[in-house]
This record gives C-alpha cells, structure tokens and sequence, in this order.
C-alpha cells in the first residue's frame, strides 16, 4: 500500500510509503490518502494526525513525474483538482494535522504539507516548488498556500526560482514551526500531537475552523463566526469539565462531547 495508518491512543500517524520514487504522488497513492483521510475524519477518538514520509530521504518529493508527463490538459486539470482535494480534505478534517517533514518536500509534496496545520522538519528537510524547472505553475495549491503562510516577497521568489530551501532557511520563513534532528523527528511529531489531543476536542476544532477563516474573511464576519463557536462551546460537557478541573486544581478529562 502507498499509505500506511497506525493509531496510537488518540493520535494518527499516516506514513506515506512509496520509498523508492522518494514518496512521489501518483494516482493510486493520492486517492489512498484521500481515503485514510476521509476516515479518520470520522473517528472521533482521533484527536491529531501526523503526516510523515517513509525512509530518512523524503516527506514526498512531488507528485510523479513519470505519470504525469503524457497528461493532456484534462487529464493535468483532473490530476490537479485530486491533489487540491486531499489539500482540502485535511484542511476540512476536524483533527488537526502536523507534517513531519522527514527529508524532501517539493511541489506536490510541499504542497500537501502546506495544507497541514502545523510543519516541523528534520535538518535534512529541504523545501520547494520547483515546477517550473518542469515547464509547469504549481498546481495543488503552492501559489496560494505558501503565499498566505510567508507571504508574496517570499513565495515569488521560491516559486519563481523553483529553488530548495534548506530547514533553517524554511524556519526563518515561517514555513516550518522547528527543525529536529531526524531522529528526534517522529518522538517531537508525537509529543505535539499528543499535546493537542490532551485538550478538548471539539474547542480545538472549533479553533481550527475559526483560524481557517482569518485569511478568508473580513474581521467582523470571522469575529463573528468566533464569538458563535466560543457561546456554543458553552453547550458542551467538556466546557464544564475543563472550567471545574482548573477550580479542583485537578488534570482534565475531556471526552469530546
Ligand atoms: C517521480 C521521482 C520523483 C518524482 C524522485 N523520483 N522524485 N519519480 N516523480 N517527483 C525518483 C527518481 O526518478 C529516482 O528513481 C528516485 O526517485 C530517487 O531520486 P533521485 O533523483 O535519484 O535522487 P537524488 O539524486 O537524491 O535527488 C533527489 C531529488 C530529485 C532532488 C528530490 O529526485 C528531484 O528533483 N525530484 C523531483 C522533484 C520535483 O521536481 N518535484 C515536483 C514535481 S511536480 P530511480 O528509478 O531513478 O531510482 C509537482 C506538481 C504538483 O509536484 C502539482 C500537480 C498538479
């Protein structure tokens, strides 16, 4: 399988495994990963996804050359929209995703990290869209993510260039949160995660939502859609156990309902 699942407590670890093409997306490995997606969307004792690459070389080095280069334009716009739907997807997902970018991340595969909520990298990682060298824009969602994450001076310069930005550098940019040793990379992956999972499921939903709407919407409309998750979260039994467990100087058990 191009994809593998494991779960561990209430945290996902979906590994993608075509190690001998450093991870490059065709068709099969990128509706298997909409699929896992998809279902663990909906299980609620999943609290956070990591997304990680198999092997020490690669995240994904992009989506595949090979299968791509006899496209015709309906076939590209096809292959486009499947890999802005994973994109989406994960952007849609109630569990927030954190990419481990454990080595290459290029075009597609920068792209699919760009759509996680958080990125953290090994020192090897080295990050890009390098589609124009190819003859081609980026295409699953590179001039609008990365734009909005660093910013246009940045994102022009990479896109236009195609060039590989090494871990430190993508740290300076914001375009990763921390850069690990590789080997420390999955054990700092999961200490994250599972410092999202320990707090109430459905607030950090709701604040995933609410964040995905400041870069869309003018202030008050998102102020709005704020103060509307905030007042329903009133209606939740984790509210009330999160607010009594900091009275009882206890730890919170939250349930996610
Ligand atoms: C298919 C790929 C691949 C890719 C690597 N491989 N990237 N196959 N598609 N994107 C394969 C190589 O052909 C090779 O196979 C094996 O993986 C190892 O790669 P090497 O090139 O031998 O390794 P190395 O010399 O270390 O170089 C690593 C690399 C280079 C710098 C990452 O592989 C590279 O530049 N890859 C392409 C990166 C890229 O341009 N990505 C963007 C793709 S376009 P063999 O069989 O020879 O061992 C894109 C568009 C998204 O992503 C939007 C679409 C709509």
């Amino acid at each position: 399988m191009p994809i593998d699942v494991a779960l561990d407590g209430h945290v996902a670890t979906i590994t993608l495994n075509r190690p001998d093409v450093l991870n490059a997306f065709n068709t099969e490995h990128l509706e298997t990963l909409h699929n896992a997606i998809m279902t663990l969307a909906e299980e609620p004792e999943v609290r956070a996804v990591i997304l990680t690459g198999a092997g020490e070389r690669a995240f994904a080095a992009g989506a595949d050359i090979a299968e791509m280069r006899d496209k015709r334009p309906s076939q590209a716009l096809e292959f486009a929209r499947l890999g802005q739907s994973v994109c989406l997807a994960i952007e849609a997902a109630p569990q927030p995703y954190i990419a481990a970018v454990n080595g290459y991340a290029l075009g597609g595969g920068c792209e699919v990290s760009l759509a996680c909520d958080i990125r953290i990298a090994s020192e090897n990682a080295a990050l890009g869209q390098p589609e124009v060298t190819l003859g081609i824009p980026p295409g699953w969602g590179g001039t609008q993510r990365l734009t909005r994450l660093v910013g246009p001076g940045i994102a022009r310069e990479l896109i236009y260039t195609g060039r590989r930005v090494k871990a430190d550098e993508a740290l300076r940019f914001g375009l990763v949160n921390a850069v690990y040793p590789l080997s420390d990379l999955m054990d700092k992956a999961r200490e994250l995660a599972n410092s999202i999972a320990a707090n109430a499921p459905l607030a950090v939903r709701a604040s995933k939502d609410a964040i995905a709407r400041a870069l869309d919407v003018e202030l008050d409309t998102g102020l709005s859609y704020e103060a509307g998750v905030f007042a329903l979260s009133f209606d939740t039994a984790d509210q009330k156990e999160g607010m009594s467990a900091f009275l009882e100087r206890r730890k919170a058990d939250f349930t996610g309902s």
